[in-house]
């Protein structure tokens, strides 16, 4: 919020308005990553457009508040390698080295992962599947040469995503069904050979369902006892107004560190919107048909919908400190409203207000809370 200051300058009869813009003091010295600096990075997810220079105003906030970076789409496979052995890494450098200019934490998503790769990875010429020694080759190139890149420079990886299911099985997927189960190990392995010092993380959405929970502590524990090296696990954190209980998410951050690794709220948003379906989840290839009534907020956010965003953001937040020594980053997966996915997924075209900034990049209130509350010694 800038104040238009008005100066009245007098000059003999003569008088001279002169505007000026200042920002209030507080937000003045608003950084939010500041007021977690001795507890994790703040992060947040950069789109096409900010990585492109097409977005000077969010990146400016993306400056001012955050220390941790990941590409929204820029470093999935189907854009940074769309045909075999052709990679485009046109975005994603500009991406680390806007990162390594604003000395940022910088997190590569990712690099295994049944959406958004391209058709090529699992078949032929004849578009026939290929066998698991191709598809193993294949990861391996894939790995090596996005990871070997950007060798000593991206410090952590996203290394397999979304591989379990919510009823704690293995995601039936393409690499699962080619390779088999140590398709897993085999891309650990490969990160860790490409880069020795990144650290690597296992990462997915809707982990406060117990059976997913279980499921990947499961998963976990036999890379461990495989001798894989995994430094931690990503909570997405797309959550809603209701669901899922902050009880629930606290026993995983607990289940998953008490494996040992690092815990990561790697992507969180808050929708607000009615939900088409029971799932809460986020598994990109599910979508819905546009309905009037499932968009309600297109006026703007009532009241009391922007103050239950706000209270229970700032519940999110107290576990977050709570469990500080066991977290090593929060990120958001965007800057603001306008560039949340969330607006066009799982319904596209709706108007959703999922973030910690507005449409006009201001901070919501509840950052001023969640500042205070990183700031308390
Ligand atoms: C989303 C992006 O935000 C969208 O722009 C894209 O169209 C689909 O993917 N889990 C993940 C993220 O790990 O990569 C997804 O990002 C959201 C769900």
């Amino acid at each position: 919020m800038e104040i238009l200051k008005k100066k009245i300058i007098r000059l003999g009869a003569m008088s001279l308005v002169i505007f000026s813009c200042s920002a209030p003091k507080a937000e003045q010295a608003l950084h939010f990553h500041e007021a977690f600096a001795d507890k994790f990075f703040i992060g947040t997810a950069l789109n096409t457009a900010q990585i492109a220079g097409g977005d000077t105003v969010s990146m400016a906030v993306v400056r001012q508040h955050f220390n941790a970076i990941v590409p929204e789409n820029c470093m999935k496979s189907e854009n940074i390698q769309p045909h075999e052995g052709v990679f485009d890494f046109e975005l994603p450098d500009k991406f680390v080295a806007f990162g390594e200019a604003n000395n940022m934490h910088i997190n590569g998503h990712t690099l295994i992962w049944h959406s958004q790769t391209p058709r090529w990875f699992f078949v032929d010429s004849l578009k026939n599947d290929v066998s698991r020694e191709v598809m193993i080759q294949r990861m391996r190139d894939h790995i090596f040469t996005v990871v070997g890149r950007y060798k000593g420079r991206v410090h952590t990886w996203d290394v397999v995503n979304e591989a379990v299911m919510d009823d704690g099985t293995l995601r039936p997927s393409k690499f699962l069904e080619i390779i088999g189960e140590d398709y897993l190990q085999l891309a650990f392995q490969f990160a860790n050979e490409a880069d020795p010092e990144a650290k690597l993380y296992y990462n997915d959405y809707s982990m406060a369902i117990p059976a997913k929970r279980e499921g990947v502590v499961n998963m976990v524990k036999n890379l461990q006892a495989a001798g894989v090296q995994i430094d931690g696990i990503g909570m997405q954190g797309h959550v809603g107004l209701e669901s899922p209980s902050l009880e629930e998410f606290e026993k995983s951050i607990v289940a998953f560190s008490d494996l040992g690794v690092k815990v990561l709220i790697t992507e969180w948003d808050m929708t607000v919107l009615p939900s088409p379906w029971e799932n809460t989840g986020a598994d990109i290839a599910n979508r819905f048909v546009y309905r009037p009534e499932m968009d309600p907020y297109r006026a703007g956010l009532p009241a009391d919908v922007a103050a239950q965003f706000n209270e229970r953001a700032l519940g999110f937040f107290k576990l977050f400190v709570k469990y500080q020594d066991q977290i090593d980053r929060v990120t958001f997966w965007g800057v603001n409203d306008a560039q949340s996915w969330k607006n066009d997924w799982p319904i596209k075209g709706r108007m959703d207000y999922t973030l910690l900034f507005d449409r006009n990049n201001q901070p919501k209130d509840v950052v001023y809370e969640i500042v205070a509350l990183g700031s308390k010694k």
